[in-house]
């Protein structure tokens, strides 16, 4: 059995469940997530099959990053649930690197610069078509050095910072920062949130190459939509649903 905990650090609202060891922290939510309270966090040590977005593997190491997965039931769309872990996951890094900016690449990254810092994998449960929940994986890069060679762009926070971090204590910041925006979700609606992920997003303001089917254009990153879609310009404004395009360079 788990060890289930409060974070001390502030009092939560939340449950989090804490593991050494998971294959994925997502896979746990997914198979159990009929039995877990609304607003829980799962954590892992180390996951021995990380899943990245696209079929991707995720590297685990034992102690080094955060794995966590938030579940929450009660939301209106998976969107969401991608703009509380982003914004989560950025104040979480803040708080240890005070002077360090970094942006949510649209949909869900987590970036400094034109480095990847970490990644969320939202997984959806339709009914038909009728969506029905969506669990939020977070994965950010703590103290690694090496990344296999398909994730040039990734960096870690000691990279960045030059320290050694506690990703224990990390991770429970983190859930402090998940708790707080679900708490101002629920009293305050949408709007705040979707505000501080419009002045966080990656590259506003500037032209950027991007692939639709197969053609590549340039645009002026603009926005983000309610629904969470990009909203972009080139002579006329473009509005990019969720994998409907993608980023080049
Ligand atoms: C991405 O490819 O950018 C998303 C990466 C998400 C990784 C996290 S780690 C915790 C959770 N469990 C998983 O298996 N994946 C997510």
């Amino acid at each position: 059995m788990p060890a289930t905990a409060e974070c001390d650090r502030t009092k939560l609202s939340m449950t989090v469940i804490e593991f050494e060891t998971l294959d994925s922290t997502n896979q746990y939510a997914r198979e159990h997530f009929k039995d877990l309270d609304d607003a829980t966090v799962i954590c892992a040590r180390t996951q021995t099959a990380g899943r990245g977005r696209l079929g991707r593997v995720w590297q685990s190491p034992h102690d080094v990053n955060i794995y966590a997965t938030m579940v929450m039931k009660h939301l209106e769309s998976g969107f969401h649930a991608g703009c509380i872990a982003g914004l989560a996951g950025i104040a979480t890094l803040r708080e240890f690197a005070p002077e360090i900016n970094f942006f949510l690449k649209w949909p869900n990254d987590i970036y400094w610069r034109d480095r990847k810092t970490g990644g969320i994998l939202l997984e959806t449960s339709l009914l038909g078509n009728k969506w029905q929940w969506t669990i939020a994986g977070i994965g950010i890069n703590i103290n690694q050095t090496h990344f296999p060679d398909l994730s040039k762009k990734a960096v870690s926070l000691k990279q960045i910072t030059g320290k050694t971090h506690d990703p224990a204590l990390l991770a429970k910041e983190l859930c402090g920062c998940i708790d707080q925006r679900y708490r101002a979700l629920k009293k305050e609606g949408f709007a705040p949130l979707l505000e501080a992920y419009r002045e966080r997003l990656h590259k506003k303001g500037e032209w950027v190459r991007l692939k639709k089917n197969n053609t590549i254009g340039k645009y002026l990153i603009q926005s983000v939509s309610e629904q969470g879609d990009l909203v972009v310009e080139a002579g006329m404004e473009y509005v990019f649903a969720h994998g409907s395009v993608k980023w080049i360079g």
